[in-house]
C-alpha cells in the first residue's frame, strides 16, 4: 500500500489516480486545508476505486503514528503534503516551515521504525532560483532561495539527504516538479485553488469564463526572446505518471542508490504570453490581458533539462501543451456545470 500525503490536492490526487490504474492500493491523509473531500469521488469516477481516506494534519505526530497503526501495510509514501503559495510563505513563515518541515520529519521518523521502503518527495525547480543557464540539469546550482516556501524545499532536500547518509533503511526519490498544469483529461480532477488564483493557469481560466475581468501578465520587458518570463509547464498526468515509476523504483531496489534527483520538465521553455497563445488556438476561446508591473520575487526564465529523468526512469512529458490546455479549460467549465465556480 502507498500512503500519499496531500492526496487529495492537485498534483496528489492525479497521482493517486495513476497509482491505482497501475494497481497500487492507495491510503491518502490531508488535512483538507486546501482541498476537499469531493475529489475522492473524483478519483473513484475515474478508477472505479475509492481510495482510503484520513483525514487529518501530518504535522500531527499522533495522527501519523495512528495511521500507520490502523495500515500496518504501508510501504512506500509520497509527500505532498505542503503548503505552496510563495506570496503567502513571504507573509506568514512560522506557518510554511512548520507544515513543510514538521509533516516530512514526522513521516521520516515513523518510516524508519514502520518498515517502510522509502519516500518520494515533492520539490520544486525553485531551488535553482534563478539560473545562469538554461535549461537546468540536476547539476546546476543551488540558488538561495527566494522566499520561505522555497527555502522548505531546500532544507527539505537536506533533511532527507542527512537522514539517508546517516543509515536509515530506507530510500528516497526528490522530484524537482517545474510548472504543472492542466487536468485530468476526464475533467473529473484538476486544480481548484482557494480564492483568488496566484498561478497562471487557474487565474487564466477563471478569466475566460468570467470570473475574473482580465489576466494580469507580470511585466513584458524581461530579457527573453519576446520579453515575457519563461517557464516549462508540463502537464499534470505527464507528472503523476512519473511517481509511479519511482514509486516502483523504490519498491523494487531497481537502483542501488538510497537517494536520487530528477528534474521532471518538458525540456520546453514557453513564455507566459506563449502560453496565453496556445490556450486561445487550442480553445478558441479568448483571453482578455493586460500588461502589468512584473511580479516581486519572479524568476526570469527556467527551464529543465529533462535527460537524466527521461533516460533512467524510462519517462518522457509528451503530452502537447494544446491538449493540456483544453483539459484545463474542460475542467474550468466542469466547475461551472456543478455550480462550484
Ligand atoms: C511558483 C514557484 C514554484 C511553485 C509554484 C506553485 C518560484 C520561483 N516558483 O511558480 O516553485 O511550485 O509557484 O505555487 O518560486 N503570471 C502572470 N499572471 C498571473 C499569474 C502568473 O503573468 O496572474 C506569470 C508569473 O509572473 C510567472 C508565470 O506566470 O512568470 C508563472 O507563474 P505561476 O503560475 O505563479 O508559477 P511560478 O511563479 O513559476
Amino acid at each position: 500500500m502507498i500512503l500519499v500525503t496531500g492526496g487529495t490536492g492537485y498534483i496528489g490526487s492525479h497521482t493517486v489516480v495513476e497509482l491505482q490504474k497501475a494497481g497500487y492500493p492507495v491510503v491518502i491523509i490531508d488535512n483538507l486545508s486546501n482541498s476537499n473531500r469531493d475529489v475522492l469521488d473524483g478519483i473513484e469516477r475515474i478508477t472505479g476505486i475509492r481510495p482510503e481516506f484520513v483525514e487529518a494534519d501530518c504535522t500531527d505526530m499522533d495522527a501519523v503514528s495512528g495511521l500507520f497503526d490502523k495500515y500496518p501495510g504501508i510501504k512506500g509514501i509520497i509527500n505532498f503534503a505542503a503548503s505552496k503559495a510563495v506570496g503567502e510563505s513571504m507573509q506568514k513563515p512560522v506557518l510554511y516551515y512548520r507544515n513543510n518541515l514538521n509533516t516530512l520529519m514526522n513521516l521520516l521518523d515513523q518510516m524508519a521504525v514502520r518498515g517502510v521502503k522509502g519516500i518520494v518527495f515533492s520539490s520544486s525547480c525553485t531551488v535553482y532560483g534563478e539560473p545562469d543557464v538554461n535549461p537546468v540539469t540536476e547539476q546546476s546550482p543551488i540558488k538561495k532561495a527566494t522566499s520561505p516556501y522555497g527555502n522548505t524545499k531546500q532544507i527539505s532536500e537536506e533533511i532527507i539527504t542527512d537522514v539517508i547518509n546517516a543509515g536509515a533503511p530506507f530510500k528516497s526519490v526528490i522530484l524537482r516538479y517545474f510548472n504543472p498544469v492542466g487536468a485530468h483529461p476526464s475533467a473529473e480532477i484538476g486544480e481548484l485553488p482557494n480564492g483568488v488564483p496566484q498561478n497562471l493557469i487557474p487565474f487564466l481560466t477563471q478569466t475566460a469564463i468570467g470570473i475574473r475581468k482580465e489576466l494580469s501578465v507580470f511585466g513584458n520587458d524581461y530579457n527573453t526572446r519576446d520579453g515575457y518570463c519563461i517557464r516549462d509547464f508540463i502537464d499534470v498526468v505527464d507528472l503523476a505518471k512519473a511517481h509511479v515509476i519511482a514509486v516502483e523504483r523504490m519498491l523494487t531496489d531497481k537502483s542501488e542508490a538510497k537517494i536520487e534527483i530528477f528534474n521532471l520538465g518538458t525540456g520546453n521553455g514557453l513564455s507566459v504570453m506563449e502560453l496565453i497563445n496556445a490556450f486561445e488556438s487550442a480553445t478558441g476561446v479568448k483571453v482578455p490581458y493586460k500588461i502589468a508591473e512584473r511580479r516581486a520575487g519572479d524568476i526570469e526564465q527556467v527551464w529543465a533539462d529533462p535527460t537524466y529523468a527521461n533516460e533512467v526512469l524510462g519517462w518522457v512529458a509528451d503530452t502537447p501543451i494544446e491538449d493540456t490546455m483544453r483539459s484545463a479549460w474542460k475542467w474550468q467549465q466542469r466547475l461551472r456545470e456543478r455550480g462550484i465556480m
